[in-house]
């Protein structure tokens, strides 16, 4: 499923960024190399980020 369907971003290529690139949707774009152009999807992107990283903190404190 895209997240961002301007730039082609998928949700897992977004997951997958959100646990190697610190910042908000914006930051990740760019180390995608994308920028976001209508920004409909950014309030989406950002709740991805977060739940992703909030995922990436539970597995780490099981260990
Ligand atoms: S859908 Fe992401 S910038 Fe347009």
């Amino acid at each position: 499923m895209y997240v961002c369907v301007c730039n082609a971003i998928r949700e897992c290529e977004l997951r997958a960024a959100a646990r190697r690139v610190p910042g908000n949707a914006e930051a990740v774009y760019a180390a995608l190399g994308k920028k976001p152009d209508c920004c409909q999807c950014l309030d989406d992107a950002e709740y991805l980020l977060l739940e992703e990283r909030e995922m990436a903190l539970d597995n780490a404190a099981l260990c």
